[in-house]
């Protein structure tokens, strides 16, 4: 069983990561939920990150608010994709479960030095602004991470904010950069993943079906959150990017990728935060990260379904 902090900027599919997260205990033990800044401003992603544990049933989770701005650059939001409110789609009553007093940044950074060495995993899904400000303010909690399975980045596909970035990237490239160097193994899920996981009708009525609460708030959250992905792109569903993260925790055997050199860009306006992925090994610079390619989709939505179905 991996124990987790999920870092988290919700937004629908942050939610839909949470949830199947929450949903399976027996693989995962959610040891705390940090918020950040991202897709929306740190005082929506927090209550939302609250609200999100209230509809799973789970006032007891601890959630902790994060950093509420990049490391180094002014904050870009997401309100385009994910609505005003970060979590635009259903209707979800105002949190009354507390935020923890404690910065977010800290609870890293305590968990990790109390917890036995190797045994908590990082589930960045939004900026990794709270993550790289742990490793520079306590640098001695970089070797005690048992693994960082992110979403974040794109090669392939490349971006969705710029044409060279992803969003998570391009929020805080100086955060990412901060990560990819740090040394901690690495799972990536970018772009190149997510956009084979799409949420079809068939699939979004699927989670409609399941008839629970929380069934009906996934497809809610998937109606509302997929108009973007349908009039930008013309694709036939939202892709449910930040459950990628949370599926391989449970069925690692549902992805493919390489494990690569994966650099940030940092300095030029024109690329800022694109994942430079040595993928066809190109270059001598050593392996970082497991940049995940491909998805099977069908087990995928399976496994969401079926966690849901237990909220
Ligand atoms: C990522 O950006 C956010 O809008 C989503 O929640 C996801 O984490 C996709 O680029
Ligand atoms: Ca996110």
């Amino acid at each position: 069983k991996r124990k987790i902090i999920i870092d988290t900027d919700p937004g629908q599919d942050d939610a839909v990561a949470i949830l199947l997260a929450l949903g399976s205990p027996e693989e995962i033990e959610v040891l705390g939920i940090t918020a950040v800044a991202g897709n929306v401003p740190l005082s929506l992603t927090e209550s939302n990150a609250r609200r999100v544990c209230e509809l799973a049933g789970r006032p007891d989770v601890k959630v902790f608010a994060g950093c509420d701005r990049p490391m180094g650059r002014p904050l870009v939001t997401a309100e385009h994709v994910h609505g005003e409110t970060g979590l635009n789609g259903p209707v979800l009553p105002d949190p009354t479960m507390p935020l923890q007093e404690q910065h977010g940044v800290d609870f890293i950074i305590d968990t990790l030095r109390a917890e036995a060495s190797g045994t908590v995993t990082l589930c960045p899904l939004g900026p990794l602004t709270n993550i790289a400000t742990a490793f520079e303010k306590a640098p001695d909690i970089v070797e005690k991470v048992q693994e960082i399975v992110l979403m974040g980045g794109a090669y392939f596909e490349v971006g969705n904010i710029t044409p060279a970035a992803e969003f998570n990237i391009y929020v805080d490239p100086q955060a990412a950069d901060i990560v990819f160097k740090s040394g901690a193994p690495i799972v990536v899920m970018p772009l190149d993943v997510t956009h084979k996981a799409l949420v079809t009708p068939a699939r979004n009525d699927a989670f409609r079906n399941i008839g629970n609460r929380v069934g009906i708030a996934v497809a809610e959250m998937t109606d509302f959150f997929e108009r973007f992905d349908k009039e930008k792109y013309g694709s036939d569903g939202a892709p449910l990017h930040d459950p990628c993260v949370t599926a391989y925790l449970i069925k690692p055997e549902l992805f493919k990728g390489r494990h690569i050199n994966v650099e940030i860009e940092t300095q030029s306006e024109l690329t800022m935060g694109m994942t430079v992925a040595d993928w066809w090994g190109v270059t001598d610079r050593p392996a970082n990260a497991t940049f995940m390619g491909d998805v099977d989709s069908d087990g995928f939505f399976a496994l969401i379904a079926e966690r849901i179905a237990r909220l």
